[in-house]
């Protein structure tokens, strides 16, 4: 590394139009950094600017310090300046009213500081559920060189000599208690055992999947999605992205030159062999309208046909992130997928996926990794459906689904929003049965708002204490990624928007045939018109203040990524890319 004369520097010199003195601003600049201790030859160094996202509410960056100083370590050694610095950070549990509503919060935060501050690059250093997407979404319209690394995932647990991990079992577990098949004292136990260190989500739920597929598209090291956040391994990884970040400021290799159509192919391929998150899919939507692209749910569909699920984890499989880890990591399903990858996508390290693949460690357990000629599902994780229910289209996750009720007619019980939900679902008297469709309206992007995961609508007490564990629910609202069952979600348009999701009445008969990708309420044209007039629109942005105003004016609908629409350049293609 030259040193360069400190006039020369790059990195604090970026956007120095302050003053409209640039030697002044410079001078004023590098006098206050000096207040911590700096020499002008460590301010002539490229700077490296590393988004520190550790947060006392959040247990899954509970490790983001230890990697800010493996990062830190890394840039030094190849000769850069590190400079840490805090953006929002967002944990699942702890960002009401959803943390879908903050996301794109996150993504305008991220994204002004990596402009405002002087950085030649930046790391990004994300993990819980939302975070990645938002520093990703941040980074592609930014476009400044940047590298994302993950907290990693957390180790599963034991409870009565049971392996546990968050969060599917957390839903199993209290699922057990509101079916009076585990007492008190048995959930208080569990409660201890099911998030045993710090780290993301041990399922291959919304962190996991994110994880994978920035690394698939070519945003993160290979090999670093699935190192365990308590691992040696995470440390070296935070080192050496530190040591790339360099390489990257120097070359000045942007996200964009990185995140093409190729890379978001073979990123919604990995996400569908995964069994990934259905939340993926939102995500990687918008981060692809970020660049102009827009994700053809269509297109997308056909992939899902044509791409197995491999990876045995939870909620679709039986494992947990560590064993995909110990199996070789994300490399072991991309292997066994190489014929449907674009291996010509150039990744972050400067090497094409392909050749990535080359030096990427054989290490294979076909209990965790499936071989394509024994996927754990022969489709894809999620399908498209549609109809006159769903116009711009609804996803299930299939690979989680109960495959008797894939096709399915039933009546209609339906809930009108979260607090209805809450008072009814579980009242004795609830005119319900195991056949019916449970249908939630108004938890939309708009509607509750933020699109909360309350898609997956519990089981009524009634029917759980019977045994019933499964049963077809419809909604316009996500669902965790570590959750299961025939749930059908994202139904767009949304309820608050007047969607025909807001005109089922109960005992409707809904359909849903999987198999034939469709959708329907069977309620006569005639009568949903009559039921359309009577609508009045229930939410009013104009009367609202602040962030809550903004989000209610800007946000787009699933199929759009939730993304703020002022957030998107003009669409110049589609992904994937037509055959
Ligand atoms: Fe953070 Fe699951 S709650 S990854
Ligand atoms: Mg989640």
């Amino acid at each position: 590394m030259t040193k360069n004369n400190h006039d020369n520097s790059q990195g604090m010199r970026k956007g120095l139009t302050n003053y409209g003195d640039e030697g002044f601003s410079l001078f004023l600049r590098k006098a206050f950094i000096k207040g911590m201790g700096y020499t002008d030859d460590a301010l002539s160094r490229p700077v490296i600017g590393i988004a520190n996202t550790y947060s006392g509410y959040n247990a899954c960056h509970g490790n983001v310090e230890g990697l800010v100083d493996s990062v830190k370590r890394g840039v030094m050694l190849a000769g850069g300046l590190p400079v840490d610095f805090p953006t929002i950070s967002l944990h699942e549990s702890f960002s009401h009213p959803t943390s879908m509503y903050l996301r794109n919060l996150m993504a305008l935060d991220t994204e002004e500081m990596i402009r405002a501050q002087p950085m030649d690059a930046v790391v990004l250093i994300g993990g819980c559920d939302k975070t990645v997407p938002a520093q990703i979404m941040a980074a592609a319209s930014a476009n400044v060189p940047a590298i994302q690394l993950v907290t990693g995932p957390m180790l599963s647990g034991s409870h009565r000599g049971t392996r546990v991990g968050a969060c599917t079992d957390c839903r199993r577990y209290w699922a057990a208690y509101r079916g009076q098949e585990i007492d008190e004292q048995e959930i208080s136990e569990v409660n201890d055992k099911l998030v045993p260190t710090v780290g993301t989500c041990s399922v291959m739920g919304t962190a996991s999947t994110m994880a994978c597929v920035a690394e698939a598209m070519g945003m993160m090291l290979p090999g670093s999605a699935t190192a365990p956040a308590v691992f040696a391994d995470r440390h070296r990884i935070a080192e050496q992205t530190g040591t790339e970040a360099v390489r990257l400021a120097i070359e000045q290799i942007t996200p964009q030159s990185i995140m093409t159509e190729a890379s978001f192919e073979n990123a919604l391929r990995v996400l569908l062999a995964l069994g990934g998150s259905t939340n993926g899919l939102i995500h990687l939507t918008a981060i692809a309208g970020r660049l102009g692209l827009d994700v053809n749910l269509d297109e997308f569909d056909r992939m899902s046909r044509e791409t197995p699920v491999l990876v045995n984890l939870k909620p679709s499989g039986e494992h947990y992130m560590e064993h995909l880890h110990q199996a070789g990591g994300l490399a072991a399903l991309l292997r066994e997928i190489k014929s449907l990858l674009h291996l010509d996508a150039m990744t972050i390290n400067g090497k094409t996926l392909g050749e990535n693949l080359e030096t990427s460690p054989h290490i294979l357990n076909q209990q965790v990794v499936r071989s394509a000629e024994n996927p754990i599902y022969a489709q894809g994780g999620m399908a498209v459906v549609k109809g006159n229910l769903a116009p711009n289209g609804a996803i299930i996750k299939q690979s989680a689904a109960s495959s008797e009720l894939m096709t399915h007619t039933g009546r209609a019980v339906v809930f009108t929003g979260l607090e209805d939900l809450a008072k009814r679902i579980d009242d004795p008297d609830l005119d319900v049965n195991a056949d019916d469709v449970l249908v939630l309206q108004n938890i939309g992007p708009k509607g509750a708002p933020g699109m909360p995961e309350a898609g997956y609508i519990p089981i009524p007490k009634k029917l759980a204490a019977q045994g019933v564990k499964d049963m077809v629910r419809i909604s316009d609202g996500r669902m965790s990624g570590t959750a299961a069952g025939t749930i059908v979600l994202h139904i767009s348009p949304e309820a608050a928007e007047m969607g025909p999701l807001a005109l089922i009445r109960d005992g409707d008969l809904i359909e849903l045939n999987v198999t034939e990708r469709r959708l329907n309420l069977q309620v006569d044209e005639k009568e949903l018109a009559t039921r359309r007039e009577a609508l009045t629109p229930g939410i009013e942005p104009s009367k609202e203040r602040g962030y809550r105003r903004l989000f209610l004016e800007q946000i787009l609908q699933a199929e759009q990524g939730c993304d703020f629409a002022f957030c998107r350049p003009e669409t110049t293609a589609s992904v994937p890319r037509g055959q």
